[in-house]
């Protein structure tokens, strides 16, 4: 089964103002447990000191090409490293990589390198669209190397379009997921995520306990297995996945019709949401007012999704999950057979609640399987590779 596990990362820092965003970077890669080893261009030291990387990643940052004992700084470098990312690569640094020049540290050691290289380019929106530049680009993607490519908005020059390097957070998902098998090329996966909020008012609701994060980390999961990912998310404060195409609802009712609109394509349905049984029978138009005696709210049962995906004439996969109190085997495997699906996924609502940990049963025709206590992406890694398996 998939695990994380931590990476050497060799991380290339060449002269732009997003050099900044590298040094949040190398935080966030040590933070998950990775190695980083900074090598800087010339260039890039007049952004950002080399004190900055060597303080965040804890080793020294190397900028010169008779850096180290050996003299051969740039073969014990790349040897060293899983992946090389080259975090800003500037329009320069991205022409000598096309074409294979080697005449400082970090080109030199791209070129003797053994291991994937991986480049989030940065600059300026007419140096990105000069046709030079994409040249080149088109000649690194033929090379096999992964472009990160980065987005639109405004830039650091007061000009607006492409060139703003991706950020740090999206960096740190792109490169895990070159190291996640993946079992779940070709396949099109349907995630629901988060809780369901039943307006009483205009002011009032009622909702479950529910922070999304599992589900996220499934979409996530999902998408880094290779599958295409579509997400539907009830309110959440989560920030999404990278290229998981998100559809925001709100209520049970919104849910089930975004469910119908997007199945058919599907090969897997996941339904982690955490959906709203009930319902108000009627919600009020205007804010009730506050009266002395306790109102009385007729309630009705809202559409079961799964159970509705389960019974089409030709469901994609399906996976439930089954948040409990008590009995969690028991009742899980209840909704299992209820609910007529392959795989219901069952953990302790009150270990799991908002928690970036949890621990997981998951329910199938084999029997029960264990998922000891991990972080939810962790576990969502593991719950993918289940289905793959399952599939
Ligand atoms: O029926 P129960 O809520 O206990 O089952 C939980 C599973 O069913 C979860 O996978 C949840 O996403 C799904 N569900 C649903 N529609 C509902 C209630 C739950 O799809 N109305």
């Amino acid at each position: 089964m998939a695990q994380t596990h931590s990476k050497r990362i060799l991380l290339g820092v060449t002269g732009g103002i997003a050099a900044y965003k590298a040094a949040e970077l190398t935080r966030l890669l040590v933070k998950a447990g990775h190695t980083v080893q900074v090598v800087m261009t010339e260039a890039a030291t007049h952004f950002v000191g080399p004190a900055t990387f060597q303080a965040l990643s804890g080793k020294p940052v190397l900028t010169k090409l008779w850096d180290g004992d050996s003299g051969m700084a740039h073969i014990d470098l790349s040897r060293d490293a899983d992946v090389i990312l080259i975090a800003p690569a500037s329009a320069n640094f991205i022409a000598k990589l096309a074409h294979g020049l080697a005449d400082d540290l970090l080109s030199t050691l791209c070129l003797a390198r053994a291991c994937p290289l991986t480049v989030a380019p940065a600059m300026n929106k007419q140096m990105w669209d000069n046709p030079a530049t994409q040249r080149n680009l088109a000649q690194l993607r033929q090379d096999g190397v992964a472009l990160f490519d980065p987005a639109s908005g405004a830039q650091a020059c007061g000009e607006v379009g492409m060139g703003r390097m991706q950020e740090a957070e999206t960096l740190l998902i792109e490169l895990e997921a070159l190291f996640q098998p993946k079992c779940l090329a070709g396949q099109r996966v349907l995630v629901t995520a988060g809780p369901t909020y039943e307006a009483i008012d205009p002011v009032r609701g009622i909702t479950n306990l529910s922070s999304g994060k599992m589900g996220y980390a499934i979409a996530r999961a999902a998408w880094e297995a290779g599958a295409e990912v579509v997400l539907i998310s009830g309110p959440t404060a989560l920030a999404l996945p990278p290229h998981v195409r998100a559809i925001h609802i709100t209520s049970a009712q919104e849910m089930q019709a975004a469910v119908l609109r997007e199945i058919k394509p599907m090969s897997i349905f996941i339904s982690v949401a955490a959906v709203a049984d009930y319902r108000v029978a009627q919600t009020a138009k205007q804010k009730l007012k506050k009266t002395d005696t306790a109102p009385t709210l007729t309630l009705t049962p809202n559409p079961d999704i799964l159970a509705q995906v389960a019974a089409l004439p030709k469901p994609p996969f399906c996976v439930g999950f089954a948040a409990e109190t008590e009995k969690l085997a028991a009742h899980a495997q209840a909704k299992r057979a209820r609910k007529n699906i392959p795989l219901i996924v069952a953990n302790r609502a009150q270990d799991a609640l908002g928690q970036d940990e949890s621990e997981l049963i998951l329910i199938d025709s084999h029997g029960a399987h264990d998922l000891p206590r991990a972080k939810k992406l962790v576990l969502a890694r593991q719950v993918i590779a289940h289905i793959s398996d399952l599939l």
